[in-house]
């Protein structure tokens, strides 16, 4: 708990926190196209996520925006995530959502380890999280905002646009038996 307290400590002073749609956005401070120090607030996450895998306790709070580094030109634009830089973890696997139906919906499930970075690199669509207690939606369609989800939090994904593309960066391979796929299951794991 200390560890934890010391790194949101070290976080603050490294970064701006803004809230949007009720969840933390993380900002640099310094100059975008310097190559910036994010261990503070890798090590803040990491921290949290050891503890509250343990006691599945993450919650929807938890869970935070990112803006990340953009490198704008006449070409176009160029965004980048970097593991343990941009990310607060090191990224071990990428997926990705596309043509999902008019109407559709994907998640609908919580981990038990996995962290998560969510991103709408085209189009947009709405993200459900839920901790059991809280549960709020918000929307994702900036190439540019990324949503961390830790591990322990409900997620569900609806109102596709019909050109969304859905990046997921993930901190683990995948394993099926991290997932919690029924939702009564996950409430009685979360009091657990
Ligand atoms: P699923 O978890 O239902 O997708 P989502 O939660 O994003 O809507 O995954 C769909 C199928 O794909 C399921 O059979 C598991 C498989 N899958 C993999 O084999 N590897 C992966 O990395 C992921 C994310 C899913």
């Amino acid at each position: 708990m200390e560890r934890a307290r010391s790194n949101r400590r070290a976080c603050n002073a490294q970064t701006a926190i803004a809230w949007i749609d009720g969840l933390r956005l993380t900002m640099r401070k310094q100059n975008r196209l310097k190559p910036l120090n994010f261990r503070s607030n890798y090590e803040l996450v990491r921290g949290y996520g050891e503890e509250l895998a343990v006691a599945s306790a993450a919650t929807v709070d938890d869970c935070g925006l990112i803006t990340l580094r953009t490198v704008e030109d006449p070409r176009g634009s160029l965004t980048i995530a970097e593991g343990e830089q941009d990310i607060p973890f090191s990224i071990r696997r990428v997926y990705y959502l596309y043509d999902v139906p008019q109407g559709g919906a994907r998640g609908g499930h919580a981990h038990r380890n996995l962290h998560q970075v969510l991103v709408a690199v085209t189009g947009g669509f709405d993200v459900v999280l839920d901790d059991g207690a809280v549960r709020r939606r918000l929307r994702l369609q900036d190439p540019r905002t990324a949503l961390h989800i830790l591990p322990g939090v409900w997620r569900e994904m609806d109102r596709f646009t019909e050109n969304a593309v859905c990046v997921v960066l993930a901190s683990e391979l995948y394993e099926a038996s991290d997932y919690l796929r029924d939702y009564q299951e996950f409430l009685v794991w979360r009091r657990s």
